[in-house]
């Protein structure tokens, strides 16, 4: 069980670091609760997740796709964002460098092909950060219990 107000703050976030944006892709949300949090804040948002534990219904604001993201994923809104998103992790930072978009995460499990070979949460952010090429990566904690890193490219 994570933070409960993580979402609540990592929304926070997103709105101070990129204020500018209109929409935003929401990768593995769980119940929905990130992308409630961002539509609460005028933004458009979309939702790809794999096991949607939410009500299943487009809502104002958001677009709701059951499925499982790649990096083979064309990012089309303004940023792609993910909270704990496992092996959903390094599958956003690559789409969203191809699509040279934005991009903000919260790292938590060591999940998915990226993860392989990696030990511990330090090299899991080290291999993460250096999945974004010549990107500059920034890091900012959140207030939150629980992994609290945000690997984010503006
Ligand atoms: C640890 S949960 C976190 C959920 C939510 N972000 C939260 O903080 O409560 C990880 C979620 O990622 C989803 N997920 C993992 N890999 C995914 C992928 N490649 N595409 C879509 N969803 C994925 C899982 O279905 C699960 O709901």
């Amino acid at each position: 069980m994570g933070d409960t107000h993580r979402n609540q703050h990592f929304a926070s976030f997103i709105k101070k670091q990129f204020p500018k944006i209109k929409s935003v892709l929401v990768v593995a949300d769980g119940k929905g609760g990130l992308a409630r949090e961002l539509a609460r804040q005028g933004l458009t948002v979309r939702v790809i997740e794999a096991k949607p534990r939410f009500k299943w219904h487009d809502r104002y604001g958001i677009k709701y796709q059951r499925g499982w993201f790649t990096r083979e994923h064309k990012v089309t809104e303004d940023l792609i964002v993910g909270m704990h998103p496992d092996e959903a992790t390094a599958e956003i930072i690559i789409a969203a460098t191809a699509s040279r978009k934005p991009w903000a995460v919260v790292p938590c499990c060591l999940k998915g092909e990226a993860a392989k070979g990696v030990l511990c949460f330090k090299g899991w952010l080290n291999k993460l950060r250096s999945l974004a090429r010549n990107q500059t990566v920034l890091e900012w904690q959140l207030p939150i219990s629980g992994k609290n890193v945000v690997l984010y490219h503006k």
